[in-house]
């Protein structure tokens, strides 16, 4: 999920490394590494923490290299520690690699290479890799044949990078939905998972596709598939500029990341949907999962972006689950003593695992005896660390301070929860194994969605310099109402308020005039009828309506006044679709304000303080 650089050719390698590695910072990451050669042998220099560190850590000896690899770690398995950080060496020293992604069948792997008796170091998936490899070198086979029989034992993603004793002359890459490319220079090339890690040295590169292997030699390289069959690659010239390339493309990481959504969402369910017994599979969950099922009541606990993903939790728990839930601020939660009995089963939610008050109210609830698992995107944080087991939403790492993919890979790993425990309780095969299966259709509505923003933008122009905006939902969509509030407050600074729309005559409706737009999620379901009357209630007051409608409903149009058409899906999964195009929409009117949306005015990314 991080950040790969390498450099094989004549000059200095390690200040090469380092700038490279320097250059993907932006994108987020725990730990950072180097694998080279240096007199002969193979070395590693690793750490938790800053590239800086790493550059003060190799500074301090004398390394002489032209042959090397670097990378920045998102931890997924294991925590971020040196031991953890790439590269991992194979027994002997004479193999390292680097790897970006996850390998799902990690498990199944680790166990067979255990009993041949490979030892780990580490809590890795990607340590699996390096011993995967060796044991086909010692079988007396090419460095890329090793990595291609290791890659075809291989479930997952990687962006992967091996350097080997045997074949100092060369570096192995491989790409399965995790970034690769090569830089092409003279007499020297590059690889990197990221053009930005390259562009200073050479605009001539060679974008590796999934299942593509590729040998890199200092002045040429070689390309098959996993297949064993040549390929002939093309090569670009990159004419981005630095700037661009920098968030892939994006003039913001906000928007970078809401782009992300169909991968991110992809992760969070990757290697977790077991089709065959319409299910899901936790192992985070595994050794708590009877405790869990057997809850009288759960609580679900967190701030902000992620106290709305827990409240569409408690809207799943109780349909599928019929287990009483309650949300709670964590904030709140804290100071109030609660109520907490050995059977209750509390879900702290933290994007960051680092929110005070979220980690402060888990003590809480663990010095009362309630089971306490952990919901975190980052990996080995002190919420992840310190509750009783946990599930991690990989999302990968999130920038902008305003939430979204996290939001959407939150939503997710609630609906895998359901989905699991539904099915220990009365859910049939068949309908676990239609539930998966609409799990899958995910990722692609999500890009459709994603290519509305051009009419998200022509909306976002029209409402601009509105002062105030309702957002205004029923049952699963309510929470997202809130969501959508939230992120209009939090980067365009326009006051916003979401309701269940039902409240809306409760008070709120006395501030629809012309001026107010409301935007209503309004997806065909069982509360269809509902909103549509209160659209009608919103249209006799003049106020402007923005309307999230589902593909098809034409009858919504004569009402609204700009409407979103999104796919349709089942009630529990909408949400991950309803929010997006709130994302965008609070996206571009920030823009259209000239504010900066990756770092809104008073936020913090993480809120480590009271
Ligand atoms: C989201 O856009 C916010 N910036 C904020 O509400 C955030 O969700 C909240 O601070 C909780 O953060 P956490 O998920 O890292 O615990
Ligand atoms: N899954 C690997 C790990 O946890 C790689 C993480 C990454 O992509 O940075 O070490």
């Amino acid at each position: 999920m991080c950040g790969i650089v390498g450099y094989i050719g004549e000059r200095d390698a390690i200040p090469i490394l380092i700038e490279g590695l320097k250059r993907l910072e932006y994108r987020g990451y725990d730990s950072a590494g180097l694998g080279f050669f240096s007199k002969g042998a193979l070395n590693i220099i690793k750490n938790k923490g800053k590239v800086a560190l790493l550059e003060e850590k190799i500074n301090g000896h004398n390394h002489q290299s032209k042959i090397g690899i670097g990378h920045t770690r998102w931890a997924t398995h294991g925590i971020p520690n040196e031991t953890n950080a790439h590269p991992h060496f194979n027994k002997e020293k004479t193999l390292l690699v680097i790897h970006n992604g996850i390998i799902e069948n990690y498990q199944p792997l680790k166990k067979i290479l255990i009993g041949d008796g490979y030892e780990f170091k580490s809590e890795t998936d990607t340590e699996v890799l390096v011993h995967l490899i060796d044991s086909f070198l010692k079988k007396g086979v090419t460095l890329f044949s090793a990595v291609r029989h290791a890659l075809n034992q291989v479930e997952g993603t990687y962006g992967l990078a091996v350097l080997s004793c045997g074949e100092p002359d060369k570096i192995v890459v491989a790409r399965k939905g995790s970034p690769l490319v090569l830089g092409i220079g003279e007499n020297e090339n590059f690889i990197a998972s990221d053009v930005s890690a390259l562009i200073a040295h050479t605009k001539q590169v060679v974008y590796l596709e999934d299942g593509e292997i590729a040998e890199v030699y200092k002045d040429h390289f070689r390309t098959k598939n996993i297949e064993d069959e040549e390929i002939q690659k093309e090569i670009i010239e990159v004419t981005m500029s630095i700037e661009q390339i920098d968030k892939g493309g994006y003039s913001t990481f906000m928007l970078k990341e809401i782009m992300e959504q169909p991968e991110s969402v992809l992760n969070s369910m990757r290697g977790r949907l077991v089709h065959d017994d319409g299910t899901s599979k936790l192992g985070g969950l595994e050794s708590v999962l009877n405790r869990i099922a057997n809850s009288k009541r759960f609580i679900i606990c967190a701030c902000g972006t992620s106290w709305h993903s827990g409240m569409v939790g408690e809207y799943m728990f109780e349909q599928y689950l019929r287990i009483p839930t309650e949300v709670e601020y964590a904030s709140e939660f804290r100071y109030r003593n609660p109520i907490i009995h050995p059977d209750d089963t509390i879900f702290f939610i933290s994007q960051s695992g680092e929110t005070a008050d979220t980690l402060a109210a888990m003590k809480e609830a663990k010095r009362k005896g309630a089971l306490v698992i952990g919901i975190c995107n980052a990996v080995g944080s002190s919420i992840a660390r310190d509750s009783d087991a946990g599930v991690y939403i990989h999302a990968g790492p999130e920038i902008g301070v305003a939430s979204t993919k996290a939001f959407t890979a939150q939503l997710s790993v609630f609906a895998l929860i359901t989905l699991l425990l539904a099915r220990r309780k009365d859910m049939s095969l068949i309908d676990g194994k239609k539930m998966v299966e609409e799990f899958q259709t995910i990722p692609g509505k999500i890009e459709k969605i994603l290519k509305l923003e051009k009419q998200i933008e022509v909306i976002a122009e029209e409402f601009k310099n509105a002062k105030n905006f309702l957002y205004l939902g029923r049952g699963y969509n309510f929470p997202v109402a809130l969501e959508g509030a939230l992120k209009l407050k939090e980067i365009s600074y326009i006051h916003a308020e979401g309701y269940p729309a039902a409240e809306m005559k409760h008070g709120p409706i006395a501030l629809v005039d012309e001026n107010m737009p409301v935007v209503f999620i309004a997806p065909k379901d069982s509360t269809y009828d509902k909103i549509i009357s209160n659209i009608e209630e919103i249209k006799a007051r003049k106020g402007k309506v923005i309307a999230i409608a589902t593909e098809g409903d034409d009858d919504i149009d004569r009402l609204a006044d700009y409407v979103i058409k999104i796919p349709e899906t089942i009630r529990m999964l909408m949400p991950i679709l309803s929010v997006i195009p709130l994302q965008l929409l609070a996206y571009h009117i920030a823009m259209k304000k000239g504010l900066n949306v990756d770092q809104p005015r008073n936020l913090a990314k993480s809120v480590t303080v009271e």
